[in-house]
């Protein structure tokens, strides 16, 4: 996708900034549903897209700001063409050294701390598609695309 064409591929965008502060995730995927409810998406749908935003905005509230609330999270959400929703959660945190073994199903750096290491794992399975890319000291940024089923367009 070129930048000529991407006026046409986006039919609707937001960005919201937020603190890193536990209330915020339910904040964060109520936002979201709420941009995405006009494509009218089936609830099974709405449901896996709230799910893998908590998730993506616990890491970084949890791990990349070690739980310090004056760190900001950043969500975008990017409505396509073609029911395509794009969620991208960013944060300037501690960042992840080795994102290949964050992303293997239960892993945790957190073992004590009631973490099951299940997160990116729902995002991946609950989402079409997932990209992590992360860089220590600088922060992560989560890239999560979702294609509505496109029978219950319009
Ligand atoms: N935004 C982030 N910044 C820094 N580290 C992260 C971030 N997101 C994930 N991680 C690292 O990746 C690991 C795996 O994340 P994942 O969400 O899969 O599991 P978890 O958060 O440890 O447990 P659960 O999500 O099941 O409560 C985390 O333990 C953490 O070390
Ligand atoms: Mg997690």
């Amino acid at each position: 996708m070129n930048n000529n064409n991407e006026k046409d591929y986006i039919q609707n965008q937001m960005k919201l900034e937020f603190s890193s502060r536990s209330e915020n995730e339910g904040f964060a995927r109520v936002a979201v549903a709420a941009f995405i409810a006009p494509l009218d998406p089936t609830v099974e749908e709405l449901t896996e897209i709230k799910t893998a935003v908590s998730e993506a905005v616990s890491n970084a509230i949890i791990h990349a700001y070690r739980e310090n609330e004056s760190g900001m999270v950043t969500v975008e959400c990017v409505i396509e063409r073609d029911r395509r929703v794009v969620v991208t959660v960013i944060d300037n945190g501690v960042g992840i050294e080795n994102v290949e073994l964050a992303r293997e199903p239960l892993y945790t750096s957190k073992p004590d701390d009631e973490r099951s290491g299940m997160g990116f794992t729902v995002m991946d399975s609950f989402m079409d598609k997932l990209e992590v890319e992360s860089t220590p000291g600088i922060g992560t940024r989560v890239k999560m695309i979702k294609n509505l089923d496109l029978a219950y367009g319009f």
